[in-house]
């Protein structure tokens, strides 16, 4: 494996399954993991998948990033419309960032359709259930790349 995702997932998606299954599918967040780690392994990343209802753990996974991993794919959940200090954490980790959601936000309630995340985002992938993820891994792995080869190295290992 050459490069390491952090895949973040914010608040209330523990409930995936059970929440909403017209909006979010009935698929659980450990049905979406096992389909995410694969996808990874078929791009050569290795991801490291997680979940928390809490902003300031995320932002703690977002600083223990750096050195750590080479880019994140994040869905911060409702705080994807709340929280600068989630995006000023994306910011100032300067990795490689790709947004992703299940629903399409912009076509649902107006307060879902502005995203702090995007600001700070490579891309974001929306309205395609659990695909959404496996496009995400899919725009990081070619994000990656085309940073390899620009550069010779990942930004995890040039920080070795
Ligand atoms: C979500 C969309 C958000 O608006 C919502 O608060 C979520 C899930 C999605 O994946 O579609 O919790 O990020």
């Amino acid at each position: 494996m050459d490069s390491s995702v952090l895949v973040l997932n914010g608040p209330n998606l523990n409930l995936l399954g059970t929440r909403e299954p017209d909006i979010y599918g009935s698929e659980t967040l450990a049905d979406i993991q096992a389909k995410v780690e694969r996808r990874g392994r078929e791009r050569g990343l290795a991801v490291n998948f997680r979940q928390s209802n809490a902003e300031h753990e995320l932002i703690e996974w977002i600083h223990a990033a750096k050195g750590s991993a080479d880019g994140i794919i994040l869905n911060a959940g409702a705080f994807t419309h709340t929280s600068i200090a989630i995006a000023d954490a994306l910011s100032g980790v300067a990795l490689p960032v790709v947004e992703v959601h299940l629903s399409n936000i912009y076509k649902r309630e107006p307060f879902r359709h502005h995203s702090h995340i995007s600001r700070v985002a490579e891309g974001v992938i929306c309205g395609f259930g659990s695909d959404s993820y496996l496009m995400g891994v899919d725009a990081m792995a070619s994000i990656l790349a085309r940073r390899l080869a620009a550069t010779g190295a990942s930004p995890l290992r040039k920080a070795k």
